[in-house]
């Protein structure tokens, strides 16, 4: 271990994180009694701007009216080059106060961003005289936000986690895809000519770089990575796939910006209980072989050590924050 001690966000489940348009109102009520971990309420890009004033007070009126216990809730207000940003703050923080837990800051570019809006927040709060502190979600969406990303994860003690804002994102580096989220053909590796003679192509994982960027810049500074959207709503298959992909990197959870992505993001970040039963044996073989004065054993044919207890912890912690 470094002598540098990382401080970890507050503990939350966040598998899926479930979008909700601040205009829509039946949204608003059914996203309070849904099965979501984390519930943004979205004053940006699902808002058009003339909807932007009846959105901020359709979600005053949601927070102050349903019941969100069980739930973490976040709001993402628009970005700090739009006219709408002081306004999302101001009438959502005072007129509803204490309700929110997170804010959501779009298209974080620098560490600046997330300084100024930790400015309002804090003056607000205080104003308001609410002493719970609302914490903050960061999309990193953009060339900008990617290159500094370690100095936006380290802005604020407010910070709890990094999001992958993966539309936004190839808009910004000029990537030649249309999708949100998922494989694109045309990424991909042809073998040299194979023993019987043919060619392979495989596809591969366009986002595997800026994901894995992510989930370092965050886990380095103690907060939780989550990979963003997944466009086709219809291809749960795929969903899951990119979100197996996520969790594997090390994410947390994934948006869902359909109802129908929230149970397949739970399912999936949720550990198998097989897994969970296999780092729990670890745990115990590595507790024998301490108690045997050994630093390595076998189980099931494979080496552990002591590096291996760090991992099954990671999984038998989380099941235990899961079963709550
Ligand atoms: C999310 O905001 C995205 O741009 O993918
Ligand atoms: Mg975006």
């Amino acid at each position: 271990m470094s002598f540098t001690i990382v401080n970890q966000a507050p503990a939350r489940l966040n598998r899926s994180e479930q979008a909700v348009p601040g205009s829509n109102t039946k949204f608003l009520q059914k996203a309070a009694t849904g099965d979501a971990d984390v519930v943004f309420l979205d004053l940006e890009d699902a808002v058009a701007p003339s909807e932007k004033p009846q959105a901020r007070k359709n979600i005053v009126a949601a927070l102050n009216e349903y019941d969100w216990s069980g739930k973490t809730v976040s709001l993402r207000i628009n970005g700090l080059d739009t006219p709408y940003m002081y306004r999302d703050l101001i009438e959502v923080l005072e007129g509803a106060p204490g309700k929110l837990d997170l804010i959501m800051i779009p298209k974080v570019g620098t560490a600046a961003d997330v300084y100024a809006v930790d400015v309002l927040v804090t003056q607000i709060e205080d104003t308001m005289g609410v002493d719970k502190r609302v914490g903050f979600e960061l999309i990193i969406e953009s060339a900008l936000g990617m290159a500094n990303i370690d100095a936006i994860a380290a802005a604020s003690p407010r910070n709890e986690s990094l999001h992958f804002g993966v539309a936004d994102y190839a808009a910004s580096t000029k990537a030649r895809t249309t999708g949100i989220g998922g494989p694109n053909a045309d990424y991909g590796v042809l073998t040299d000519t194979l023993a019987d003679g043919t060619r392979a192509y495989h596809w591969g994982d366009m986002w595997h770089y800026a994901m894995a960027r992510m989930v370092v810049a965050a886990r380095a500074n103690g907060l939780r990575p989550v990979d963003g959207p997944f466009g086709d709503i219809k291809d749960a298959e795929g969903y899951k796939a990119q979100a197996r992909r996520a969790a594997v990197l090390g994410c947390e959870g994934k948006w869902a910006i359909h109802p129908s992505q929230t149970a397949l993001a739970n399912e999936i970040f949720t550990p198998d209980e097989k897994e969970v039963a296999f780092a729990q044996a670890i745990l115990d073989a590595m507790e024998q072989a301490k108690a045997e004065g050994k630093g390595a054993v076998t189980l099931e044919g494979r080496l552990i050590d002591i590096a291996s207890i760090k991992q099954a912890q990671v999984l038998v912690d989380k099941a235990r924050q899961i079963r709550g």
